[in-house]
């Protein structure tokens, strides 16, 4: 009863996204997985149909997610400590996988030390909290990913203490650089590594190199930050994502347990000042539970698999079936970004024709996201295909046969 009246508020609101063509669809439900037999790579089932669906939506590039040795590590851990952590970090709930895995993701990605979290997300809201301070100001890429943007609002950084440049405008960052205003004592530059709907990259040899001549001039200096979240462990030879990509490692990471690594969690990695900082101040480290044990023990197991002889197989193979994905893209005469990572987006450039060829490759058994109009703007209605270690040669090639066969 007493919800009867923002009940009615609320689904206007939502029917208003409805109308705008803003909403979500609903949620599929994934009922099955179906492990690789052979040359077929895994497979899922969905509610409410009996047909096999491979999965080109996924962020899971090294297809990790249901390797029995993860699983194992996550079943050892929870038999040893139990399902969850019984309170936040600072009231003991702190357990050996929680400082495990952050000294381990610490040296993977070559930091001093390093701080983890539910998500990137959250990562992303407790670097802005711990940073943010009325002389500091932020410059980021307009395609950064909804979680930086929020940060900087959730940290209540002023409309005057922020800067945006153009998609990957180098010119345009350094005139933001050079335009910051008097009183100014810290800078943050923060870009996403890889651009989730795009698959490109943030060139972060060339933001060093605009950011350097600038980095005396503030009292505590131009921090470099990189979201890398779709690049760590998904590509570069060794995993090390955009930094190896483009030889340049920025200042502070911050990363993802739950894409290339095939579990659930996030990191900031960069000093042990900046971490200490982090653990002092971002209310999303402080006064949440932490990720449980099982998901550390496996999120550990996911970085040694990465960074080891199998690991950089994986890699290999997942760059082979990328190359595969695109040359058959490009074969077809359909367009894409290029790029050298397992985000491939293909651009219909129409709304209606985006959402049928959505349709059809779902009714095909191949699950992929289309970006529509309003959410791009029009005339950017892409669909995103995401190349995993677990697509075979004969997976990629079937999709592509029914791309081919698409609207004949
Ligand atoms: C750049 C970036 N940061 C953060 C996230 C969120 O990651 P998580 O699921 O760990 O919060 C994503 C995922 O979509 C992302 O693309």
């Amino acid at each position: 009863m007493s919800l009867q009246k923002l009940d009615r508020a609320l689904k206007a609101e939502v029917d208003q996204l409805v109308s705008e063509g803003r909403a979500k669809a609903p949620e599929r439900i994934i009922t099955g997985f179906i492990p690789p037999q052979g040359s077929r790579g895994p497979r899922y089932r969905l509610q409410g149909s009996d047909r096999d669906y491979i999965r080109m939506n996924a962020n899971s590039y090294l297809s990790l997610s249901n390797d029995p040795r993860l699983i194992a590590a996550a079943d050892k851990a929870t038999h040893q400590f139990g399902v969850g952590p019984g309170a936040v970090r600072f009231i003991d709930g702190t357990f050996t996988h929680h400082v495990e895995l952050e000294k381990r993701i610490a040296a993977f990605v070559g930091k001093p030390a390093a701080k983890i979290f539910n998500s990137a997300y959250t990562a992303n809201l407790a670097l802005a909290l711990t940073i943010q301070n009325q002389q500091t100001h932020w410059i980021g890429d307009e395609l950064n990913h909804n979680c930086i943007i929020r940060a900087m609002r959730i940290s209540n950084v002023p409309r005057d203490h922020k800067a945006i440049y153009r998609h990957n405008n180098m010119e345009q960052l350094a005139e933001h650089l050079a335009n910051i205003p008097e009183g100014i004592e810290r800078v943050v530059v923060i870009f996403d590594g890889i651009f989730s709907m795009r698959g490109d990259f943030a060139p972060i040899d060339q933001i060093e190199k605009r950011v350097q001549p600038h980095r005396e001039r503030f009292r505590d200096g131009i921090v470099t930050v990189v979201d890398d979240s779709h690049g760590i462990g998904a590509y570069g030879k060794n995993g090390r994502g955009t930094s190896e990509h483009t030889g340049t490692t920025p200042d502070v990471i911050v990363g993802t347990f739950g894409k290339a690594f095939g579990v659930n969690g996030g990191f900031i990695a960069g000093s042990e000042a900046l971490i200490e900082a982090v653990r002092q101040k971002a209310d999303t480290y402080i006064y949440t539970n932490p990720l449980s044990v099982a998901d550390c023990a496996a999120a550990l197991e996911g970085v040694n698999i990465c960074d080891s002889e199998e690991g950089r197989e994986r890699l290999a193979h997942l760059k082979a079936r990328t190359e595969q994905f695109r040359r058959g893209v490009e074969a077809l005469g359909m367009e894409s970004i290029p790029g050298p990572h397992p985000v491939v987006p293909v651009l219909v450039r129409d709304t209606a024709r985006t959402r049928q060829f959505v349709q059809y490759l779902f009714e095909n058994g191949v699950l992929v996201v289309g970006l529509t109009f309003p959410v791009v703007p029009k005339g950017d209605e892409t669909m995103r295909f995401q190349i995993n270690a677990a697509h075979t040669e004969s997976d990629i090639a079937a999709v592509l046969e029914i791309m081919g066969k698409f609207g004949k």
